[in-house]
């Protein structure tokens, strides 16, 4: 009998549902006839899955071709590892194995570009390229290609003009005024403090009454600023690809849901006010005017829920790199007191000692040095080492070596803010070198991609800046500071943009 079960297939002999039919079965040979079922399935599903495994190096080696890179991907999850806690030091060990390397992580196949001119390539390339949000950044956020992006992109351009900057002055000054007061009282006890999380709040504060004006109500600027954090904290290279409770994209979702909430109601809010004849007072109120203009020419109706996208996609832009451009503004002004003594020698010489004059653009136009600072601490430490963008299409990005079509293809910026021929001693922090119109960096400003190149470059470049620029010279009226270095004040945590290890430690003192 048990011969008789062997030699039949594993289904034809366990007829399944008549009594009778189990009756002539032995039930000393059912064991052996699941054994040998088992053993077909597992041998079976062995050699599936060594097939996949086997096609799996193979498609990496065929895409890979003589790039630098491991020669085997480490299966199915690639270097998931490395994204989930990346380090300056191990992008930059991949960006010195050569100008193009490649990766790959949960079968997505990546072409890094270390320098500038592939790094350009990709990002000036709109008809093979286009930018690829990670996975939770794509439920976070709407961003457009092609012609629809560039009509929508001349739209909002309209928000960033010197006209609406100068509504944005007044608001950014008040607040940095606001939170750097806040700070002075927590550092009466003498002792330093990291201002990691402090200054991402002043920014946060700011963007959303830049934007918001007083459409939001005070609590709001509080619960989005706790909430986004999670939102930053999920934005990983390569996500887990799955949205499951408890995953980070999962928090993310949800805290992208409450900040929506209280965009809308600040869209609709300001809607009301313009109808009213109120003097438009933030971004919304500008962009709800613009589009009752009757001479303007575009796309005149938004939505309550489209604005707080848009909204929604300048907070995701803005808040970590900006966050990231002020706190290592601070660190290198604390850590070159001769530039810190420039600033100040300059603040006093436009603004005469009288530090209570609200700051317009026009004054920030004469402080050259503020600027050049600004511009050098990003340079050193940009905010943003690389965007991740796609192949739509097979993609020539050198003579031998076309990227294939879906692959992410990454720019990455620190070589080209580093090159050694454009910015002499490229690892210092040397604001001097701007001032120098002839000098290589201003002669080679495509080496300067602290901002992007091409069809998406940062959109809020000038606002960026300003408001930097603006915070610096408030706190440099406000008071002085110190930093407390510590072993990881050198080193390099990546949340997405650059931060100092030790969330930069400073000990504050009243300037008076
Ligand atoms: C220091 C601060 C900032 C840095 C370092 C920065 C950097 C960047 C970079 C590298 C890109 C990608 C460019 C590319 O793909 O070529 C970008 C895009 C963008 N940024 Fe910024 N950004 C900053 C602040 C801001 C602010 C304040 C806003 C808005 C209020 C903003 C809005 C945007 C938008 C909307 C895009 C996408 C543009 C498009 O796709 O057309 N950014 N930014």
């Amino acid at each position: 009998m048990v011969l008789k079960l062997l030699s039949r297939s594993p289904l034809a002999s366990i007829p399944s549902s008549t009594a009778s039919a189990t009756h002539d079965i032995n039930a000393g040979s059912l064991i052996p006839s699941l054994n040998r079922k088992s053993a077909t399935w597992f041998y079976t599903t062995v050699v599936i899955v060594a097939s996949l495994l086997v096609l799996e190096q193979a498609v990496y080696r065929y895409k890979k071709r003589h790039l630098p890179g491991a020669s085997w991907t480490i299966p199915i999850i690639g270097k998931f590892a490395d994204s989930v806690s990346p380090t300056l030091d191990k992008y930059k060990s991949q960006w010195n194995s050569g100008v193009l390397s490649a990766v790959s992580v949960f079968n997505i196949f990546i072409v890094m570009a270390a320098d500038n001119q592939h790094a350009r390539k990709i990002l000036n390339s709109p008809t093979f390229t286009e930018p690829c949000l990670v996975h939770s950044a794509k439920q976070v956020l709407v961003f457009l290609n092609g012609r629809a992006h560039v009509e929508y992109r001349k739209g909002l351009n309209h928000l960033f003009t010197r006209r609406a900057l100068s509504i944005y002055v007044a608001i950014q000054e008040t607040i940095a005024r606001q939170h750097i007061a806040e700070w002075l009282e927590t550092a009466k006890d003498g002792k330093a403090q990291a201002i990691m999380m402090i200054a991402r709040f002043l920014n946060m504060d700011t963007s959303l009454h830049v934007f918001c004006g007083n459409h939001l109500p005070d609590e709001a600027a509080r619960e989005i600023n706790d909430k986004y954090w999670l939102i930053t904290q999920s934005l990983e290279l390569v996500n887990f690809p799955l949205a499951l409770p408890g995953t980070k994209v999962y928090k993310a979702i949800q805290a992208r849901k409450a900040a929506m909430r209280w965009l809308e109601l600040a869209a609709k809010r300001s809607k009301i006010a313009m109808a009213e004849g109120k003097e438009p007072k933030c971004m919304l109120d500008e962009w709800v005017t613009i589009l009752a203009d009757p001479n303007y020419k575009g796309r005149t109706e938004f939505s309550d829920r489209e604005m707080a996208m848009v909204l929604l996609s300048f907070l995701f832009a803005s808040q970590d790199a900006m966050s990231s451009g002020l706190i290592y503004a601070f660190q290198h002004l604390a850590d070159h007191p001769e530039v810190m003594a420039k600033v100040r020698e300059e603040q006093e010489r436009v603004r005469q000692g009288n530090y209570e004059t609200p700051l317009t653009l026009e004054t920030l136009d004469q402080m050259p040095y503020l600027n050049a600072v600004v511009k050098e601490s990003m340079r050193v430490k940009p905010p943003v080492v690389m965007v991740p963008y796609v192949a739509t299409k097979a993609f020539p990005i050198s003579d031998d070596y076309t990227v294939p079509a879906g692959s992410m293809v990454i720019p990455a910026f620190y070589d080209s803010l580093h090159d050694p021929s454009v910015y002499y001693e490229p690892d210092n922090f040397l604001p001097e070198r701007w001032l120098d119109a002839t000098g290589a960096a201003n002669a080679n400003p495509k080496n300067y991609l602290v901002f992007g190149s091409g069809p998406h470059r940062c959109i809020g470049i000038d606002y960026a800046c300003m408001n930097i620029a603006l915070v610096l010279a408030t706190a440099t009226a406000m008071m002085n500071w110190e930093h407390e270095i510590t072993p990881q004040s050198e080193e390099v945590e990546i949340i997405a943009t650059l931060f100092p290890k030790d969330g930069c430690r400073l000990k504050l003192s009243r300037n008076n």
